[in-house]
Order: C-alpha cells, then sequence, then structure tokens
C-alpha cells in the first residue's frame, strides 16, 4: 500500500496508488478546506457566538487539511469556545507519506510538532483546542465519540467507496447526531447520496459551488435549519435520474424510493409553501407517474 504525489492547481496531494484515488480535488488540499468546510461552516462565527465546545466531527482526516484549517480559525483569535477536534482515519501511513515530503506540504509542515504528538498519543491540545485521533474505521470508533455540531464528510469518492455515501451509513450518523444541531458538510452533490442522507433522516440542501463542481451537499440533522433546502425542482429531477435509490440498495426499487423520499418532510413544507413552484410541481407529478406506470 502506498502513496503518491500529485500536482494541483495550489500545492499537491496524494493519490492511492493501488486504487487511483486522490484525496484532493484539483483545486488542492488547502483551498477546498477552506471554500467547502471552512467558509461553509462560518467557523468562526460559531466559535464566537456561544461558550460550551464545539465538536467538529474530521471524517476521513487525509493529510489533516481540514482539522488543521479549522485549528488555524481557532487559533487566530480568544474565541469563548473550546474547538474539539475529532478526526477519523484508518490509513495513517497518508499523513506519514506527506509529513516526508515538506516541500510538496507547507501548510503540513507548519504543524509538524503537534502531528507528531496527535499521531503518538491520539490527541494533543492547546489553550481553545482540543484535537483526538480515532484510528480505525470510522463506523466502528463513531459510537465511542460525542455527538458533533459540524460534521466534515470527506471519504474518497462515491464511486470508489459506495458503502461509505450509502443509507446504511448515514443511518449510523443520524442516529448518532439527530438529539444534537448537527450540520454535516460534503464535496459530493451525488443525487444518490442526497437520497441517502434524506431517508436517513437529515434534511439536506445546496452546498456553495467550488471552482471545480457547480454544487456541494449541506445535511442537518434538525428541519428548518438551512438556509437552501433542496427544493421541488430537485425532486422533478429525481423522477427522471437514474442514480435515485442509494449506492447501498438495490436499484430496481427506484420508484419505492422516490415515493419516500416525496413524503420526506422538507419536501411536504415546500410543496405546500412554495406557490410559485406550482410548474414545478406539475412537472414532478406527471413524470412520477411516468414511471409509476
Ligand atoms: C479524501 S481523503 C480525506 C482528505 C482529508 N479530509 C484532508 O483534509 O486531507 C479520505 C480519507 O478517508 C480515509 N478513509 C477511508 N475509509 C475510511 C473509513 N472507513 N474510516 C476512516 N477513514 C477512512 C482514507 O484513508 C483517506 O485518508
Amino acid at each position: 500500500m502506498s502513496f503518491t504525489i500529485q500536482d494541483c492547481d495550489q500545492g499537491f496531494t496524494l493519490v492511492e496508488t493501488e486504487s487511483g484515488q486522490s484525496m484532493h480535488s484539483r483545486i488542492g488540499a488547502w483551498k477546498e478546506a477552506q471554500d467547502l468546510y471552512i467558509a461553509q461552516s462560518q467557523l468562526d462565527h460559531r466559535l464566537a457566538t456561544q461558550d460550551s465546545p464545539l465538536v467538529i466531527f474530521d471524517v476521513g482526516m487525509g493529510i489533516a487539511a481540514n482539522a488543521l484549517a479549522a485549528l488555524e480559525i481557532a487559533q487566530a483569535s480568544s474565541y469563548p469556545r473550546t474547538l474539539k477536534i475529532v478526526s477519523f482515519e484508518n490509513r495513517l501511513d497518508g499523513i506519514r507519506t506527506a509529513l516526508n515530503h515538506p516541500q510538496h506540504f507547507p501548510w503540513l509542515e507548519k504543524h509538524r510538532k503537534k502531528i507528531e504528538l496527535l499521531l503518538e498519543y491520539k490527541s494533543w491540545s492547546a489553550p481553545g483546542v482540543e484535537w483526538s485521533l480515532f484510528d480505525g474505521n470510522f463506523f466502528d470508533e463513531l459510537k465511542s465519540a460525542h455527538a458533533p455540531d459540524l460534521i466534515f464528510y470527506d471519504f474518497y469518492g462515491p464511486k470508489t467507496c459506495p458503502t461509505l455515501w450509502g443509507l446504511n451509513a448515514f443511518e449510523r450518523l443520524y442516529l448518532h447526531c439527530k438529539d444534537q444541531h448537527c450540520l454535516l458538510i460534503t464535496y459530493s452533490a451525488s443525487t444518490a447520496v442526497r437520497s441517502a442522507m434524506l431517508l436517513a433522516g437529515f434534511e439536506v440542501g445546496y452546498g456553495q459551488p467550488t471552482s471545480l463542481k457547480s454544487e456541494s451537499t449541506l445535511a442537518s440533522s434538525k428541519a428548518l435549519s438551512l438556509a437552501h433546502p433542496l427544493d421541488p425542482t430537485w425532486l422533478e429531477k429525481l423522477t427522471r435520474s437514474n442514480a435515485v435509490a442509494p449506492l447501498d440498495q438495490p436499484k430496481k426499487e427506484a420508484e419505492s424510493w422516490i415515493q419516500k423520499i416525496r413524503s420526506r418532510p422538507q419536501f411536504c413544507r415546500s410543496l405546500f409553501n412554495n406557490r410559485e413552484s406550482d410548474s414545478s410541481l406539475q412537472a414532478l407529478d406527471s413524470n412520477f407517474q411516468r414511471r409509476m406506470r
């Protein structure tokens, strides 16, 4: 098992040699962390507005770009909230490889000492920040961790690791965080992934674009908490999609998945509230009827 270093638009990333799977998109690790996870979580605002600890699940720590980007925000100012980062990773040879190439990962090299301590003791702390590391499969380790406020969901892509993006995965995650007001952020905007999140119980919404993708995804454990929830237009596209079923579920049941998704509270609400979307509702109904025949 090994990694190779790959050039990005900004900086470098690691590619798992056997699978060919890259840890980051072409925009680069640090930029991706800033644009997708830090900006969308409004982390500085969250750290400033309460005093109970803020817990982030850093799911798929990789070479720790997302975790370190969060940590740098927390250390840039004296916020009332302590930031607790809980990282999960089942292949720590990735970050060890990156540490062996400081010229390619200067943003990581800056934090070498704390990463070495984290890898050795599985925890590291400083005033205002606590960082712990679970070394193993996220879904096995999950039950030992407190419920999070934020989840940076950053596994390899759904095509490579379908079970990590399936209904079973999101059901387990939803159960773990449903009593907390929790926001999940991910780069994936896949229809099948969004379907799985909805079916698991999350409210699901549109996330910001990056320079490479037109959308990302936000999911919340609480209803009515997303600024841009998926709406009847998305539902209408779903009825025309070939990728309705969650990736770990049988494809042939598409119609029954659509029915279940359609009855999720966020769509009942928007069907009820959005008078202006009547035309997309009609299109939705006729597509749905056509499929059901
Ligand atoms: C896309 S990379 C993450 C990049 C990372 N978030 C960063 O900021 O550099 C995905 C990571 O998830 C890890 N991973 C894959 N399956 C896992 C699992 N079941 N549990 C924990 N980590 C896993 C991989 O080893 C890989 O390091």
